[in-house]
């Protein structure tokens, strides 16, 4: 059973279910040629996610160089001591506080996209996408009539294909809009996310690194928030008795939020570090220089860390999994995606108790490759509110 059919995408658990009973790690070969080491159980993946002997530097190729310091200067590809100190940068302007006060925002968003929400339609198209993208502005301070243009690059970015004139052209204009965008914010200081970085800037802060900064918030905290709430909203159409759980007991909507996490981790994969040192795993030992992932979606079904881990159960006691990571470079963004989820999942059921899948849950569609777990269309029909 391979990794990289129609199989795995139409359903990737049987491949990993196999590789997770034959050992903690596996090679992996791309059919493209590039090979990998991938973790499949839980006890490893925690000690590989935060082991600084492993790196999380990796080139940017592809990419004019002028782009270069750009995309490559984000603390998801830097190890200590730069990582730490963007890190703490960073986590000084993404405050608990800043995160709280942007609820009524997400509310607001979330009551706007339902209105428009159609019976038929696409759920990610009409909720799961836009979303994080609106709130994503919003916390980084982008003025609401430059969204339109902001959406395009940011579009082409998540969903084109690295590499491309497309692609590379459209980092191009994302980095000329917000090399403006800083200057204007260092004339006139804003209270957003933005403005606080703005004024971090100088010994401590690059121009680069701000770009770069911004754009990893971007990417990082778009792609996985649609798929968390697509997979959630796929996961409780699946199973009927669960979604009734939490009609009863709204209560259970952050519970069932983690338990997607788990279940059907939105990040499958994006995992990446390198050895700098021999590194034994089970009875593998990888050599120096070698890729290793750690594959989530894996790992957060694993049998050693979870009882009946492959059940959907919305009032699991057993938490612990690893979708938004480990160790130092755990997920920056996991409170504002906790927060939009539980917006998201808790508005739609309150008004719309009883959507369901248009399609068998069988005949939905995955995203390609082995990096995202997410649908590219959630058909789903609801009564007229
Ligand atoms: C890091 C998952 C949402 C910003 C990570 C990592 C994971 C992850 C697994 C660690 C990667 C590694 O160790 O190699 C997710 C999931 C999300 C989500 C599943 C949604 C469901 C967000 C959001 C933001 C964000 C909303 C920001 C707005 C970041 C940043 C890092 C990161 C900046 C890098 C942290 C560092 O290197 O120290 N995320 N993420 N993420 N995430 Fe998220």
């Amino acid at each position: 059973m391979g990794l990289f059919g129609e199989e795995y995408q139409a359903d990737p658990h049987p491949a990993l279910a196999e590789l997770r009973r034959d050992g903690p790690v596996h090679r992996v070969v791309t059919p493209g040629g590039v090979a990998f080491w991938m973790v499949t159980r839980w006890a490893e993946a925690r000690h590989v996610l935060a082991d600084p002997a492993l790196s999380k530097r990796q080139p940017v190729d592809g990419l004019p160089p002028e782009l270069q310091a750009a995309m490559a200067t984000q603390m998801l590809l830097r190890d200590p001591p730069d990582h730490t100190r963007l890190r703490r940068l960073v986590t000084a302007a993404f405050t608990a506080r800043r995160i709280e006060a942007l609820r009524p925002r997400v509310e607001e968003i979330t009551d706007r996209l339902l209105d428009g929400l159609e019976s038929p339609g696409d759920l990610i198209e009409a909720l799961a996408f836009p979303l994080p993208f609106e709130v994503i502005c919003e916390l980084l301070g982008v003025p609401g009539d430059e969204r339109g243009a902001f959406r395009g690059w940011s579009n082409t970015i998540i969903l084109g294909q690295f590499g491309t004139a497309e692609f590379t052209e459209a980092i191009g204009d994302l980095v000329g809009y917000l090399r403006g965008l800083f200057d204007r914010k260092r004339a006139r200081p804003t209270d957003d996310l933005l403005g606080a970085l703005v004024s971090a800037e100088g010994d401590r802060l690059s121009s680069d690194e701000l770009v770069s900064m911004t754009i990893l918030l971007l990417i990082a905290g778009h792609e996985t928030t649609v798929n968390l709430i697509g997979n959630a909203v796929y996961l409780l159409c699946r199973h009927p008795d669960q979604k009734k759980r939490l009609l009863d007991d709204p209560g259970l909507v952050p519970a069932a939020i983690e338990e997607t996490l788990r279940l059907a981790s939105p990040s499958a994969t994006t995992t990446y570090r390198v050895t700098t040192q021999p590194l034994t795993l089970g009875e593998v030992t990888i050599p120096v220089g070698e890729q290793v992932l750690v594959s989530l979606l894996a790992v957060n079904r694993d049998a050693q860390r979870f009882t009946a881990p492959d059940v959907f159960d919305v009032d699991r006691a057993d938490g612990g999994h690893l979708a938004f990571g480990h160790g130092i470079h755990f997920c920056l963004g996991a409170p504002l995606a906790r927060l939009e989820a539980q917006i998201a999942l808790g508005r739609l059921l309150s008004r719309h108790p009883d959507i369901h899948l248009t399609v068998p849950w069988q005949d939905l569609r995955w995203r390609s490759g082995l990096l995202m777990h997410g649908l590219t269309a959630l058909p789903i029909t609801v009564a007229a509110s």
